[in-house]
């Protein structure tokens, strides 16, 4: 089962994430003006802009997810249909942004280019571009494939106590990461799996896309915090702006 069809066990998992909201208002604020999330899912980053007072769209791809941003939000924020592969939306946006690693659902270089290039069209001239990404970690990636780790804390769904426990299956030659994941419910695991895949991308070939595709990187961040970007940082968050 795809892991994005199923919009109140997303919610569940992810009530308490907040560590990135700080980051997104900081920048919609410093920009004004629109704003335009890619795979906005069922509208948590989306909180942040909304009560900026800011013109928001958010665009997904997964039905469920856009059906449970609208129901929460639809009063406020636009959602839209779309692929952030390849769209072509009849504006410009002031701010564009695409949070919480979903940039690493571009399977491909070609994909992640294409994405790039949908973005660069869509940005007005003095408009800025955040992505924010994980850095591929090698502890993480080669995990031992018959062993279950967990990956959230507890959380309550289905008046359950819940966590997820996940296997990952890692293709260095397409650095495809396969994950599954499991739930276990009041202490027992059960049968249903959820998946999801993600490409890597490291942080040399994020600067060569960003410059192939006519961006120039402003400001690399190593946190959520703002702190360099660095040997030792986990994440990449990247501001940009058109050549
Ligand atoms: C990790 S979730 C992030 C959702 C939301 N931005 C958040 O921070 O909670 C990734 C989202 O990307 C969406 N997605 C995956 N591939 C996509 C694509 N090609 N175009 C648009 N959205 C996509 C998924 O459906 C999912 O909602």
């Amino acid at each position: 089962m795809d892991i994005y069809s199923n919009p109140q066990l997303y919610d569940s998992i992810h009530q308490n994430y907040k560590w990135d909201l700080e980051l997104i208002k900081t920048f919609a604020k410093q920009n004004r003006g629109s704003v335009l999330e890619l795979a906005s899912g069922t509208g948590r980053l989306a909180y942040p802009i909304l009560e900026l007072g800011l013109d928001y769209t958010g665009l997904e791809l997964s039905r469920d997810f856009l059906e449970m941003a609208n129901k929460k939000l639809k009063n406020s924020g636009k959602f839209i249909f779309g692929n952030m592969i390849k769209f072509k939306l009849k504006t410009t946006f002031d701010f564009i942004f695409i949070g919480f690693n979903s940039f690493l659902h571009n399977l491909t270089y070609k994909d992640a280019k294409s994405c790039l290039r949908c973005v660069l069209n869509h940005l007005s001239p003095k408009g800025k571009f955040l992505l924010s990404i994980f850095v591929p970690d090698p502890e993480f990636l080669y995990r031992d494939e018959n062993k279950l780790y967990p990956v959230t804390d507890f959380f309550q769904f289905e008046n359950s106590q819940c966590r997820i426990l996940e296997t990952n299956d890692y293709d260095p030659e397409s650095q495809i990461n396969k994950v599954t994941w499991y739930i276990e419910k009041n202490g027992k695991m059960s049968f249903k799996k959820y998946n999801y895949s993600m490409r890597m991308f490291y942080p040399h070939e994020m600067d060569i896309l960003f410059q192939e595709q006519g961006f120039i990187i402003e400001d690399k961040f190593g946190d959520y915090d703002l702190s360099p970007f660095g040997q030792e940082s986990d994440m990449q968050i990247y501001l940009c702006r058109k050549q």
